[in-house]
């Protein structure tokens, strides 16, 4: 089977067979990573444009590393230093890197739906890295496959997903891949960040952190986005850390093999206790791993067969 696309937008738009294409692709890919020489020729001759308007380390990291092992050229655009400074938009933007013929923008960016506007305009693949509060398909693909590794299956498990949902690209995209792929989601977080049409999702809400992770396979804590938050949607981190910071105590609530996943970058001693982050159910450096391998398979995938 293909992944008959030009761009990766969302996990919305993916069937369950295309989420299963990917993680398969990526579960072969890994190993490349794991050789001394980690590069293979499949995409070389290849451009990749990288075009990030908000700030990023795991995502912008591993496209590029991802890109670097299939042995495509990236180019990154570094948008604090560039024409955007002075004014120029980002249609005109796109319009002028495609003029240099690559052959996948990848971008970020604070404006929700800006990858699809981009999609529509291109003729070159587009991928989503994170779009405004909407969706981070890569994130919940690498998040799939971590969960994959370690359970050996996305059905039925009872995946938990805490904190900050209303801001959260993360969760979204989560919410739409796990639950496709036939996991139980729970989610809970403080009411103000708990977004109304959550049970448009075919997610179960808890109203604590204790009932959320009652019995749970999997943990996915979120970062408090302090940077989208124009006001305090809560009394004080404190306050929100006593009430929805998972600390070793709530281990003993999930099941024993329960696995703890972030998304990073964590505010420790915030959402999660350091303990727990670094303690023996942590994946969270697995995802991190795993995000190289997923994005080696999107690209592979949307650009492999179209020599
Ligand atoms: N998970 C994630 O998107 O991290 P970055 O913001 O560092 O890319």
């Amino acid at each position: 089977m293909e992944l008959r696309r030009k761009d990766l937008l969302g996990i919305a738009d993916l069937t369950r067979e295309e989420i299963a294409l990917i993680l398969d692709n990526a579960a072969i890919l890994k190993e490349i990573s794991t050789r001394s020489i980690k590069k293979v020729p499949t995409l070389r001759g290849r451009t990749v444009v990288t075009l990030f308007y908000e700030p990023s380390t795991r995502t912008r990291m591993s496209f590029e590393i991802a890109a670097k092992r299939l042995s495509a050229d990236t180019v990154s655009l570094t948008v604090a230093a560039s024409s955007a400074v002075k004014g120029e938009t980002l249609a005109d933007t796109a319009a002028n890197l495609e003029a240099m013929r690559p052959d996948l923008l990848i971008i970020r960016h604070q404006a929700s739906g800006a990858p699809h506007f981009l999609a529509k305009r291109l003729k070159c693949g587009v991928i989503n890295a994170g779009d405004g509060l909407h969706e981070h398909p890569t994130q919940a693909l690498l998040d799939m496959l971590t969960v994959k590794e370690a359970k050996g299956r996305l059905h039925g498990l009872k995946v938990a997903i805490v904190g900050d949902i209303l801001h959260s690209r993360v969760a979204r995209s989560n919410i739409h891949g796990f639950t496709k792929m036939g996991s139980e989601v729970t989610v809970a977080g403080p009411a103000t960040l708990l977004p109304p049409y959550l049970d448009t999702l075919g997610v179960k809400i808890a109203p604590s952190l204790e009932e959320a992770v009652a019995g749970a396979d999997v943990i996915m804590m979120l970062r408090i986005q302090l940077e989208r938050m124009g006001q305090m949607f809560f009394s004080t981190l404190r306050e929100y850390s006593k009430q929805f910071g998972l600390a070793l105590r709530h281990l003993d609530l999930a099941k024993k093999d329960v696995i703890i996943m972030h998304p990073g970058p964590m505010n420790r001693g915030v959402e999660i206790s350091p303990e727990v982050a670094d303690g023996p159910h942590s994946v969270i450096l697995d995802q991190v791993t795993n995000g190289v391998a997923v994005r080696m398979a999107v690209m592979l995938l949307l650009m492999g067969d179209k020599a």
